[in-house]
């Protein structure tokens, strides 16, 4: 075994993916509802990015952001069209959408606010990624451990709580020029499934507006009609001043960005760059996942198979009143929650739903994440339901 230890990795090899379907090298069949951790929003071998992507390896792959890619350009203006931003940086992953929006936040300090040491406020059990500047940003100790020193300049408060927003101002309030941007996921997902309170992010919203803050959202997991809505601050009713996409984007292929309005010119030539990002071939991805999008009754069917999919939650709740709490999401990113006291986790709950032909996937070890394909059909969400069912009454 050759690779590096970085990941836990269960007992399956998936070798093939149909839909909403994978199997294993022994031909066992799951149905998938981890997709790639939100990532392959049409399911697995889509017909017509097949056809558009066998079309695409044919014509040209990869060119450097040298030259102008037509490609990039269609995905900016789709983007820009169906969005509040006005510009679009594209990269490779949320990891590194969430490295430029930091990037513009601290521009935007210097140039801006003529501020030296700029403050980026983040939310405690938020998740924004693993390279350093993102790591920091993640407001999860358990993340941190061991690769301190961090990159300075991050402070924290609890998410949708406004006391402890406001003790932060307070405790900043010498420093209150210095802050240049609030990062945050408008429904939290690694950190538990958490949707937004619109209150608190009118909030959010409202300071930033005053202070001249970017309001930056991190969208990489919920962008992209994840949450019934193309972007999950539809949801709150507020507009960022600039958001990130990865995850659902490129439907399985590596892409990532960086969406902004009024600032975006704050990046000129030389500031920031991506040898991958927005090469044509990821891009082409993208755009087939945005017309996919676009098309009849797709939203729709995401909001059905949402509310369907919290109606049997809301049943296993009902049928086990003494180990799950509730149902926390939108769309087709739900949670759920695991009372603390119950001895089930999601862990062990994942292993079980596999000898049940299910794949499913933690969000911390009391949420059990549900994230399948955008185009789950309703008798594959009463599978889903069904094989969740019988792998909590093997555990209880
Ligand atoms: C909200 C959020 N931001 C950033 C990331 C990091 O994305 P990537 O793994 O593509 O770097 C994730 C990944 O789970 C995420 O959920």
């Amino acid at each position: 075994m050759c690779l590096m230890n970085t990941y836990q990795r269960l007992p399956l090899k998936l070798v093939r993916g149909k839909g909403c379907w994978v199997w294993d090298e022994n031909g066992n069949k799951y149905l998938d509802a981890v997709a790639g951790i939100a990532t392959c929003s049409l399911g697995h071998s889509h017909r017509k990015l097949i056809k558009v992507l066998n079309k695409q390896l044919r014509k040209i792959q990869h060119v450097s952001n040298l030259f102008s890619i037509p490609e990039q350009e269609d995905l900016a203006q789709w983007l820009v069209n169906k969005s509040c931003a006005d510009r679009v940086f594209f990269c490779n992953s949320g990891a590194e959408a969430n490295e430029a929006a930091i990037k513009l936040a601290r521009k935007y300090a210097h140039i801006k606010k003529g501020v030296e040491n700029p403050i980026i406020l983040s939310a405690k059990s938020s998740f924004h990624g693993r390279t350093l500047a993102a790591l920091s940003a993640t407001g999860q100790k358990k993340y941190h451990k061991n690769f301190e020193p961090l990159v300075p300049g991050f402070e924290f408060f609890s998410f949708n709580n406004p006391q402890s927003f406001n003790a932060l101002q307070k405790k900043l309030e010498k420093d209150l020029p210095r802050i240049s941007a609030v990062l945050i996921e408008p429904i939290q997902g690694e950190g538990g499934i958490f949707p937004g309170d619109k209150a608190f992010f009118h909030l959010l919203r409202d300071f930033c507006t005053k202070h001249k803050v970017l309001l930056i959202f991190d969208e990489v997991q919920s962008g992209m009609g994840r949450t019934g809505k193309l972007w999950a601050y539809e949801h709150l009713q507020i507009e960022p001043d600039a958001f990130t996409l990865a995850k659902g984007l490129g439907g399985g292929h590596a892409i990532g960005a960086l969406l902004v309005k009024e600032c975006a010119n704050l990046f000129e030539p030389g500031d920031h760059a991506s040898t991958f990002g927005g090469n044509p071939f990821a891009c082409k991805a993208a755009l087939t996942v945005a017309k996919e999008i676009e098309s009849e009754n797709f939203l729709d069917n995401i909001n059905s198979r949402g509310a369907q999919t919290r109606e049997g939650l809301e049943k296993i709740i009902n049928d086990h009143p003494n180990h799950f709490k509730e149902v926390r999401g939108f769309g087709l990113m739900q949670g759920l929650v695991i009372k603390e006291e119950s001895y089930l986790n999601s862990q062990d709950l994942t292993k079980e739903a596999i000898k049940e032909g299910l794949l499913t996937i933690g969000a911390g070890p009391k949420v059990i994440r549900l994230v399948p394909p955008l185009i789950i059909r309703k008798k594959e969400v009463s599978q889903l339901l069904y094989r969740l069912a019988k792998s909590i009454e093997s555990l209880i």
